[in-house]
């Protein structure tokens, strides 16, 4: 079957018939988008955007995609997604960290492994089409995202329904890799985000009691 037709609603169209068709029964099993606010924004959103600017990374998305999906994003640093010592990601990674950890609270999870963490700068115009990632989780925060920039949407994997998320700048957002998503063509100036694929782990807490969270980043347990 294949999935991306010329248009959006073609193969939506076509997902929900397929699955109407071969006989597979959908449970519903409520799952969740969770929204915070980035720990302490206002202090350090102009310093991480002063290092994505001075960073010389010449990358650029787009025209590579299997889709027939348009796909461009300005200014990325993708290719660098797992070295954690870059300027700018020492400046978030405390800030994402205490966010993090509320969100492991909530969710009743003990660990995470941090696998990937990236920015990505939208010029008006530029777009990631419908995509999924690896790992558990994946994340959004909203560094630069002034009025009329481009809201993230999502799929539900249970209905097909689409979800635009209500995002302010210093939000940060956290769901499950296989929901289908994009960002949709920017009409702002300008908007930055900060993108991250992170596991988690329950680490049998229903058994053995509740244990403290603990964080890992490329593999090492942060105390
Ligand atoms: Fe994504």
């Amino acid at each position: 079957m294949k999935l991306f037709g010329k248009s959006e609603e073609r193969w939506v169209t076509a997902l929900r018939r397929y699955r109407s068709s071969k006989g597979i029964k959908r449970i519903k099993v409520s799952d969740c988008v969770c929204q915070a606010k980035i720990f302490d924004h206002v202090r350090i959103r102009d310093k991480i955007l002063f290092e994505i600017e001075r960073d010389v990374c010449s990358e650029t998305s787009g025209g590579d995609e299997p889709y027939n999906v348009s796909d461009r994003v300005s200014k990325l640093d993708w290719t660098k997604a797992d070295d954690f010592n870059r300027p700018w990601v020492k400046i978030f990674l405390p800030h994402f960290k205490k966010t993090m950890n509320s969100f492991l609270a909530e969710m009743g999870y003990a660990l995470y492994d941090l696998d990937q963490m990236w920015y990505q700068q939208y010029l008006e115009g530029d777009t990631h089409g419908w995509h999924t990632h690896g790992g558990s989780y994946t994340g959004v925060y909203y560094l630069e995202f002034p009025a009329g920039s481009s809201k993230t949407q999502l799929y539900s994997p249970f209905d097909f329904k689409k979800h635009t998320i209500k995002a302010k700048e210093g939000d940060i957002i956290f769901f499950p890799t296989h929901f289908i998503h994009r960002g949709p063509p920017n009409t702002s100036e300008k908007k930055t985000i900060v993108s991250f694929n992170f596991k988690i782990d329950f680490a049998d807490r229903a058994v053995s009691g509740v244990k403290p969270i603990q964080e890992r980043v490329d593999g090492y347990i942060l105390e």
